[in-house]
């Protein structure tokens, strides 16, 4: 990617987290995945959350979204304390997550997709169906919003490219009213075109006021949009960095943890 592809960042003030995450362990059995990581998001920001494979990024964001229960630690949501006890209780209280493995049945159609269970209807009670005119119109246009023309609303997702994919699905958050949307490696299959389309449609859901946790093992990817940069090491977290505060050979290297990264460099006798 050029450096032209990085966004402008506002200096908005200091607003409350939506959501905080304190001390949170996650243990699977034996394993401890997570060791006390605190982290926390804000309107209108995207905070990034970077960690090499097997850090523990995804396991993070499936206690701030529901999917797991945390072994120790707590999550405040608007400053009150959150019990999630499913995916569902996250995504009612706003907490949208795009998971890396996409959720979505690529024979469907895209209209389908972007609604799926939440269809608007119409005529009431026997007579009560599915919208169809209504739904291929919302589907058309919040994608419109998103700078992506589909062909037809029946188009079937299987034929969208990767980017395109995501982009259902972070439109549909937004439409949903998300005030949280978790992004979890949206640009790791992407191709360059791709990637900047999907970082320009993340900075476009910061500036709705909308509070962006974008993880990734793509430092450039994270740089090009985010606000803030919390890295994960073996489920462990140094704290969080403010934009500016540091550069990318720094965040590069608290990836890999210094010391693997210089061994990985001189085993290749280079830069990696
Ligand atoms: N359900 C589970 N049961 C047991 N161990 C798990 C489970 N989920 C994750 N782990 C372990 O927790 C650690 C962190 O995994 P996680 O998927 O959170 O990493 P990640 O940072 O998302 O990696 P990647 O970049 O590959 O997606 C790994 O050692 C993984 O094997
Ligand atoms: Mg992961």
């Amino acid at each position: 990617m050029s450096e032209d592809t990085t966004f402008h960042h506002g200096n908005a003030p200091e607003t409350a987290p939506i959501v905080q995450m304190k001390n949170i362990e996650k243990h699977f059995g034996n394993i401890i995945a997570l060791a006390g990581v605190s982290f926390d998001v804000r309107p209108g920001e995207c905070h990034c959350l970077l960690g090499d494979n097997g850090a523990g990024k995804s396991t993070f964001i499936k206690t701030m979204s529901g999917v797991h229960k945390p072994t120790k630690g707590e999550i405040l949501f608007e400053g009150t304390p959150m019990d999630f006890s499913n995916p569902r209780d996250a995504m009612e209280a706003g907490i949208a997550t795009v998971f890396q493995d996409l959720a979505m049945i690529p024979l469907m159609s895209v209209t389908r997709n972007f609604f799926m269970g939440r269809e608007p209807t119409k005529g009431n009670g026997l007579a009560r169906r599915f919208d169809i005119e209504t739904a291929n119109e919302v589907c058309v246009s919040e994608m419109r919003k998103m700078g992506i023309n589909l062909r037809g609303p029946d188009q079937a997702v299987g034929t969208l490219s990767g980017g395109e994919r995501q982009t259902v699905a972070i439109a549909r958050a937004v439409y949903f009213g998300a005030k949280v949307l978790i992004l979890d490696e949206p640009t790791s299959a992407l191709g360059v075109r791709q990637t900047s389309n999907v970082l320009a449609t993340i900075d476009r859901v910061r500036k709705q006021g909308i509070g962006v946790v974008f993880i990734s093992h793509n430092v450039r990817h994270a740089l090009a949009v985010g606000d803030r940069f919390t890295v994960l090491n073996r489920g462990k977290t140094l704290g969080t960095a403010r934009r500016g505060e540091i550069s990318p050979e720094e965040l590069q290297d608290l990836m890999a943890g210094g010391q693997e990264m210089a061994q990985l460099e001189g085993s290749l006798g280079g830069t990696v």
